[in-house]
């Protein structure tokens, strides 16, 4: 009989992870305990912007007209229990307040939660992201309250915002920590497709399952830290980073991706992943072994500062005071609605905060930054945020702001001054219509 699964908290990745196994073929139930958060799922709508997942659901989502009807959701733990074969965990692991560390109380509520109510020989299957050793003490707590045969196995989860659908349909990489061949082949047949099409399956322990989340993403940040620091050293000696990154990455024991440099990382993962890992290595001894994250988070926080900087060196009067700032980018990147510690939007709280009058337009992450910057300007396109500013900041690399005409904004800023923090935007275009055009760590023309 076919394998029915269960996963365990609807965000970013619950949701998606869900519509995913549906589509592999699965019948899966949803739980989440926000119930308003369930009702928009189980008519179908996502609560939050990403590309393709409405799209998956509908085509799946019991009740749903054509649907294969695979995919259903709850609030019941009881009805999860009796329901699951096999139960994925995908509740978030936020950085706890005024601490490095991750919070892990949604982490342990799930499982306090699911270990009752689990079937004899139920299997557990981690995915959030948790400090290294989290596994071996939920394993323990499933021994001691689960039923018996109940196990775990930790297999995290690498999938990007913005392209989550196609990141969890066909993964780079399979990880999974157990050392039960039970759960290793259970989990070989729910992956038996992306495994089937090329991707690989690695097995290992539960400290290195979930050091290898933590590991990839501290060398992601430190690749775009990295780049962050060469723009810094360009802008003082004159250099292009852009020029540079191009061909450092044609080294491919370097490689070319992750080096665009701008105002930063941010986003729900990468910031908070990074610091709670400096947090662990402090709590296991190895401090000394992760200092360097410190550099990391402080290069990138440092850009966002500068971005500023450059701003009011590029007005000219040494102050925001009395100028009207246009900002194209509310998200922490593209293609997503989230943004959770955003660069773009830290940027523009500092130029408020300094008397700026800041307009923000973002394509799709409007609601959210309203609803956390309640006090700054907002405008429904992006011409309308340029109308009458002195100066625009391209803070997002939205393919829409790619696509603007810059002949058609100069027609309507007050000055035609714009700052690319994303390295993005076509510069000999948005110069010859007349604009100056500065981008980060790159000379001015
Ligand atoms: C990240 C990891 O990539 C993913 O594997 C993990 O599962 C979750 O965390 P995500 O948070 O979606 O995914 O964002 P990512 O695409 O990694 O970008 C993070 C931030 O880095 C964004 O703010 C982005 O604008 C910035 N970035 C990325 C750069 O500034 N320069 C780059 O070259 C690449």
């Amino acid at each position: 009989m076919a394998l029915k699964i269960t996963v365990i908290g609807t965000g970013y990745l619950g949701a998606t992870h869900a519509a995913a196994m549906a589509e592999l073929g699965f019948e899966v139930l949803g739980l989440d305990v926000v119930p308003e958060k369930i009702e928009m799922l189980a008519s179908g709508r996502v609560p939050m912007f990403e590309p393709g997942l409405e799209e998956l659901l509908a085509k799946h989502v019991a009740g749903i007209e054509g649907s294969t009807g695979r995919l259903r959701f709850t609030t019941s733990w009881e009805e999860v229990g009796a329901f699951g074969d096999i139960h994925f965990v995908c509740v978030n692991t936020p950085q706890k307040h005024g601490e490095y560390a991750c919070d892990m109380s949604y982490v342990d509520s799930a499982f306090a939660s699911l270990a009752p109510v689990l079937r004899d020989g139920a299997l557990v299957v981690g995915k959030s992201t948790v400090p290294v050793g989290s596994a071996e003490r939920l394993a323990a707590l499933l021994a001691e309250r689960a039923a018996e045969g109940v196990e775990l196995a930790w297999n995290p989860e690498f999938l990007r915002e913005g392209f989550a659908v196609q990141d969890t349909l066909h993964p780079d990489r399979i990880v999974v920590g157990t050392a039960s061949e039970r759960a290793e082949k259970l989990l070989r047949e729910v992956y038996a497709v992306p495994v089937g099409e090329g991707s690989p399956f690695v097995v290992t322990d539960f400290p290195t399952a979930e050091l290898v989340k933590t590991s990839a993403n501290s060398f992601l940040a430190t690749k775009i830290s990295f780049i962050n620091a060469m723009a810094e050293v360009c802008e003082a000696a004159g250099g292009d980073v852009a020029k540079l990154a191009e061909a450092i990455g044609y080294d491919e024991r370097i490689g070319s991706k992750f080096l665009r440099a701008g105002i930063g990382f941010g986003g729900g993962c990468l910031p908070k992943d990074i610091r709670a890992f400096m947090a662990r290595a402090g709590e296991l001894g190895v401090d000394q072994a992760l200092t360097f994250l410190r550099e990391i988070d402080s290069i990138n926080m440092r850009r966002r500062g500068q971005m500023v900087e450059m701003a009011r060196e590029a007005l000219g009067n040494g102050s925001f005071l009395g100028t009207r700032v246009a900002v194209l980018g509310a998200t922490f990147k593209p293609d997503s609605d989230d943004v959770r510690d955003s660069p773009a939007l830290n940027v523009a709280g500092q130029i408020h905060l300094q008397g700026g009058q800041v307009t923000v337009y973002d394509p799709k992450g409007m609601d959210n930054a309203r609803r956390l910057f309640p006090t700054l300007g907002y405008a429904d396109t992006a011409l309308d945020a340029v109308r009458g500013a002195d100066i625009v900041l391209h803070l997002t690399e939205w393919r829409e702001f790619r696509e603007l005409d810059p002949a058609e904004l100069c027609e309507v800023v007050a000055s035609p001054v714009v700052l690319d923090g994303r390295n993005a935007l076509d510069g000999v275009r948005w110069r010859e219509a007349g604009w100056t055009y500065r981008a980060m760590g790159r000379p001015r023309a």
